[in-house]
């Protein structure tokens, strides 16, 4: 199994780090424009395999889209980074460019792939790569909700003071500060609700912190964060090649489900080596479907400005 994934900057070459140390793919390849970037990080991930113990061969590329020929998934993370103060929106102009250029080329030489979007703004990078692309809407999935889940869990476990691998719990909604909904009514400490343990209070803090959670790390880092992006990239593309039919909030196109049209916004997908297979229907309660209405509204609003 063939992975490419384009941009080998702090995302890109973790999610190659992880995907290889976790033997999710035989082959990564890493492609960035900055000459001797992505050919340097593969060589040092390589140099990582026999400490340990993984067989899956990591190349790096400057720019030549021959060698990411007949990938079973590409990566999508070329783009600038949000720096502190910059809203993920700010970055469009520039970001739209970069994506719809490099979704072209990967398609030219892997036109089967499922395509990974991590670009940001994520959700209107993954519109734009459907609209300029043509591709089966069930190959391009917008990569945001599986990070904003694996934030809510850490802070509803350091609340709850419980093993995060006990907790389960969805954002679903856009990848961004005001438009992400925490699902914090559905969310369990195995199994158990996890409004029987926290105070109203508590679980609304648990919310905003997660909302802000990119932004906290933007603050602190200089930059936008790229551990826990790079291992929520892992994560899906396993679902895929691995055709493990996990559910995980993703950017896709809808068309009527969650009473939305013509847009990509983070909804529970079932994912598979077709990519996205199916929707997943939570029952939103009013509240919830009312902010998902005012999510999808502000969403379109930065995909208008396209
Ligand atoms: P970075 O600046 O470390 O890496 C970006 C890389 O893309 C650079 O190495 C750059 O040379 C490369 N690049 C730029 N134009 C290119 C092109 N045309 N072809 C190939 N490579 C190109 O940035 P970082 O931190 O890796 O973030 C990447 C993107 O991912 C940003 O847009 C960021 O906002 C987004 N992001 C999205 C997340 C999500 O959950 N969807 C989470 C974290 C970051
Ligand atoms: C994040 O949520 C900025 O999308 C990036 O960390």
């Amino acid at each position: 199994m063939k992975v490419t994934i384009i941009g080998a900057g702090n995302v890109g070459a973790t999610a190659a780090n992880v995907i290889a140390s976790q033997k999710i793919a035989s082959q990564v390849v890493l492609l960035d424009i900055k000459e001797g970037v992505a050919e340097g990080k593969a060589l040092d991930i390589m140099q990582t395999a026999t400490t340990l113990g993984f067989n899956t061969v990591v190349t790096g590329v400057t720019n030549d889209y021959a060698q990411t020929a007949e990938s079973d998934v590409v990566v999508i993370t070329s783009g600038i980074p949000r720096k502190p103060g910059m809203t993920r929106e700010e970055l469009i102009g520039i970001n739209a460019s970069i994506v719809k250029g490099v979704s072209e080329n990967v398609l030219k030489y892997s036109p089967n792939a499922v395509i990974v979007m991590v670009s940001n703004p994520m959700d209107t990078m993954t519109y734009l790569a459907l609209k300029a692309t043509g591709l089966p809407k069930n190959r391009i999935i917008g990569m945001g909700g599986a990070l904003d889940s694996s934030r809510f869990k850490t802070y509803l476990s350091l609340a709850l003071n419980k093993p995060a691998n006990d907790i389960h719990g969805m954002v679903i909604g856009g990848h961004g500060d005001t438009t992400m909904i925490p699902l914090a009514r559905l969310a369990s400490y195995n199994g158990v609700p996890v409004t029987n343990f926290l105070a109203k209070e508590k679980l609304e803090k648990v919310v905003a912190d997660t909302m802000v959670g990119g932004a906290t790390l933007t603050k602190l880092l200089g930059t936008s964060a790229w551990y826990a992006p790079g291992a929520s990239i892992g994560y899906l593309v396993d679902s895929i090649l691995n055709d493990q039919k996990k559910i995980i909030p993703c950017s896709v196109l809808l068309e009527g489900e969650y009473d939305q049209k013509d847009i990509c916004l983070g909804v529970p997908c079932i994912i598979g080596k077709n990519g996205w297979e199916e929707i997943v229907d939570v029952n939103l309660n009013d509240e919830e479907k009312a902010l998902f209405a005012k999510s999808a509204t502000l969403v379109r609003d930065v995909n208008n400005t396209l």
